[in-house]
């Protein structure tokens, strides 16, 4: 049995791991999505405790949540803020979007309370190159805002 981490439920990842997917290793990738989900990102200990329920080696494990881009195993935020930095957001004003963004996150992240809120993650295209500048929160879309509009577009996402 591994230590206890707190920041891991055992039992939820049972319900996880046994209840939900019958610890089959088929199952691999659908069981790290529902760890991500739950947890917004694949905490190590979680993986070690995967690892033991499948009978399968840590390394496998985190070489499958390395592999894929959609995985994080570092913590993220509650919200996830990606900039478009692709060419034609990058000509639209794209560039000044993101440090707006991050002026005013860096704001918020200064008040320990909100734990951590927003994680910013740079993207080549989202594939509405034509509404550049365009960021997505989450799973919102939201196109050619300006750098004044950053702020209010972020208050709405707690
Ligand atoms: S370059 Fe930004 S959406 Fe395509």
């Amino acid at each position: 049995m591994n230590a206890i981490h707190p920041e891991v439920d055992y039992r939820e990842l049972d319900s996880i791991i046994v209840e939900q997917y019958r610890a089959d290793r088929e199952n691999l990738i659908m069981m790290l999505q529902a760890i991500q989900n739950r947890y917004n990102y694949l905490p190590r200990p979680a993986l070690a405790y995967l690892s033991e329920k499948l009978a399968m080696p840590f390394s496998k494990i985190f070489g499958v949540g390395t592999f894929y881009s959609t995985f994080s195993l570092e913590p993220r935020g509650r919200n996830i803020v990606s900039i478009c930095l692709g060419t034609a957001c990058h000509v639209r004003g794209g560039e000044r979007i993101k440090e707006r963004i991050e002026a005013v996150i860096e704001n918020t992240a200064a008040d320990a309370q909100q734990g951590l809120r927003f994680s910013v993650e740079p993207v080549r295209c989202i594939g509405c190159c034509s509404l550049g500048p365009v960021v997505k929160i989450n799973e919102d879309i939201h196109s050619r805002i300006t750098a004044d509009e950053v702020e209010t577009i972020l208050e709405k996402y707690e």
